[in-house]
């Protein structure tokens, strides 16, 4: 949600901002732009619309400075217009900042600047921030401070509420450059005598692999040779240079139409990586480094809460789902944002996961500092290392998926989905599950890759499907038990891409309400393992077909199917429980996939939507 990049170096500053802003486009895409120090001044482009709009835009300057900003946005205040776009100027023309977050106190802070003769030309708090720091630019070079430039952009930010990630510069500190967060992402990259700061790894990688993840209350000051981290208040902070294990490879499409399409073929690969060295050597349990929690104390939890939104929210029901089914431990998976406020009564000993691809939700953020206040432990199911969920939690599982650049969400969703699996053999083995039926879950778990490669191999036959159904306007996507959250996944991915109203059901519900939707104009989707409810989800596809609704069967192979109940039929290999909604969920991404594609939908960057949602 939003991207920034800042650029100080020998090299030309745009080139390399306008390539960092595409690699973080998923992040927002209403409007572009970038400033760089030039002479005595500012050179400024920005535009509404893409990335490529501002490369266009940009043509009309004459981009020559080493230092700059950039940014992509996703609106919050102020519409998407071209003076909303970011950076912003400060009205003495000193100041450009570019910024990531809202400022939620910008109103009175506006009239306050509006009293001292500042002028705004946007609607953005944005602009606020920019001329709260040069009004304390102004009051401290009359008064002759020299570290000034650094010196009012801290003054700012400790009368700033809110969450901020930002990059500023100042006409009058060339090669100059500060950065800042506070509930926004920022890292800085190292390079050989060049700095670049950015909200997201992917935008530096290309120029460095060694990264410093800045803290909330951290602002870097970066100079041509160096860069120095300080607070709010002034104390120096020691810079931690990690190193980012991936490389640009992993960015890139590599031949693909899209990210979309990338993430949905690399998830066999993804998930041995999700898996590599987390089996007990004995081959019947799964074992994790990171939890920072020992047998005894595992075995004293009475409850598991799994919180996270969107995609990860539906991760976090199969994992409910499966504990409770091999662990027989209740469990409670609920929306990071309902948690938060709902103030529920929680158990004596509960243990908290949190899940998150980006680790940078607000609202996930938000639960897991209220949990964590509450003084309850709380662990991540994150992808992204350094990230602020990652940082708070007391522990957790690394995803090690790589970088999902995608907006919707595939092979970290598949990842969440087998780390919630072997969650739930880690804590069964710990009670009841036996030596034997543990070696043949785990079994299970090491074929995943594999079985998702079978699914894979039908893409042109679910591309077929899809392009038969790409003109319907409402779905229903329909599934029980485990298969549940993969029914809400199917529909959120087709809502997400293709623009098309779908729902996800428990089927048996479907009767109760849903059904009054169905026609010949309404595709019902159904999940149908083989199990024993098969004859039940029999009936339920029964009941759409006894009212001319068009069917899409998933089902397991072998499955046999009454004549004229399964329109389409997608099977799926036999497999584990453990394993099933995993493999379940490949024909339901593609399905989406190739639907959005058939509509001509700008699949990795869906309207409206961003990648990681860093506002309430
Ligand atoms: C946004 C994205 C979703 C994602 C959700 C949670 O809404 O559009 O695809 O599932 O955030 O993201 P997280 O990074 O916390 O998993």
């Amino acid at each position: 949600m939003c991207g920034i990049v800042g650029y100080v170096g020998r090299q030309k500053a745009s080139t390399i901002l306008i390539e960092g802003l595409k690699r973080l486009e998923y992040r927002g895409y209403d409007s572009a732009g970038l400033a760089v120090l030039q002479g005595d001044g500012i050179e400024l482009a920005k535009k509404t619309g893409r990335v490529g709009n501002l490369v266009k835009e940009a043509k009309k300057h004459r981009f020559t400075g080493t230092t700059g900003i950039s940014h992509t946005r996703w609106a919050t205040h102020g519409g998407v217009t071209d003076a909303n776009a970011h950076p912003h100027v400060s009205s003495d023309g000193r100041i450009a900042l570019v910024h990531n977050g809202v400022i939620e106190n910008y109103l009175s802070i506006k009239k306050f600047l509006i009293g001292k003769g500042y002028t705004f030309s946007s609607e953005t708090d944005t602009e606020v921030l920019c001329n709260l720091i040069a009004y304390h630019f102004a009051k401290a070079t009359k008064t002759g401070d020299e570290s000034h430039f650094l010196g009012s952009v801290r003054k700012a930010l400790r009368h700033a509420e809110g969450t901020y990630g930002i990059a500023v510069i100042c006409t009058e500190a060339p090669g100059e450059l500060v950065a800042a967060r506070k509930g926004s992402p920022l890292i800085l990259g190292v390079g050989d005598n060049e700095f670049i700061v950015a909200s997201d790894v992917a935008a530096l990688i290309s120029h460095t692999q060694n990264v410093v993840y800045l803290k909330d209350g951290e602002v870097v000051h970066i100079t041509p040779k160096e860069f120095s981290i300080t607070t709010l208040d002034e104390e120096d902070v020691e810079a931690v240079v990690d190193r980012v294990t991936w490389d640009i490879e992993a960015a890139e499409l590599n031949g693909h139409a899209h990210f979309m399409e990338k993430e949905i073929f690399e998830q066999p690969a993804a998930l041995e990586n999700s898996m590599r060295g987390r089996f007990s050597e004995d081959g019947s349990t799964a074992k994790f480094g990171g939890l920072n929690l020992g047998p005894v104390e595992f075995r004293q939890i009475d409850r598991f809460v799994f919180l996270g939104c969107g995609t990860a929210w539906h991760a976090c029901l199969v994992a409910e789902h499966l504990i409770e089914r091999f662990a027989r431990v209740p469990v409670e998976a609920d929306y990071a944002s309902e948690f938060r406020y709902r103030n529920g009564p929680l158990s004596g000993n509960p243990l908290f996961f949190v899940m998150s691809q980006s680790g940078e939700t607000i609202d996930t953020l938000g639960a897991l500092r209220e949990a964590k206040r509450k003084g309850y432990k709380v662990l991540a199911i994150n992808n992204t290392v350094g990230s602020t969920i990652a940082r708070e939690t007391d522990g957790g599982i690394y995803q090690h998926v790589g970088p999902e650049i995608g907006v919707a969400s595939t092979k970290a969703f598949t990842s969440q989905l087998l780390i919630g699996a072997m969650l739930a053999l880690h804590v069964a083995r710990m009670r009841d599950m036996s030596f034997a039926d543990g070696v043949e879950y785990v079994n299970a778990l090491k074929g995943v890759p594999d079985l998702v490669r079978r699914v894979l191999e039908q893409a042109p036959h679910i591309k077929a499907i899809a392009q038969r159904y790409a003109h319907h306007t409402d779905f229903l996507f329909l599934g029980r038990l485990s298969l549940f959250p993969i029914a809400l996944e199917g529909a959120l991915k087709l809502k997400e891409i293709s623009y098309i109203h779908a729902e996800g059901y428990p089927a048996a519900e479907m009767k109760h309400g849903p059904i009054a939707l169905i026609s010949e104009k309404c595709p019902s989707v159904f999940l149908v393992p083989k199990s024993e409810i098969f004859n039940k989800l029999l009936s339920s596809i029964q009941e759409v077909k006894a009212r001319r609704g068009p069917t899409i069967v998933i089902a397991t192979e072998g499955c046999e199917f009454p004549p004229g109940l399964a329109d389409e039929l997608i099977t799926i290999p036999d497999c584990h429980e453990a394993v099933l909604p995993i493999v379940a969920t490949i024909p339901v991404q593609l399905l989406s996939y190739y639907i959005a594609c058939a509509r001509g939908c700008d699949v990795d960057k869906p309207r409206n939507l961003a990648k990681s949602v860093t506002v309430e």
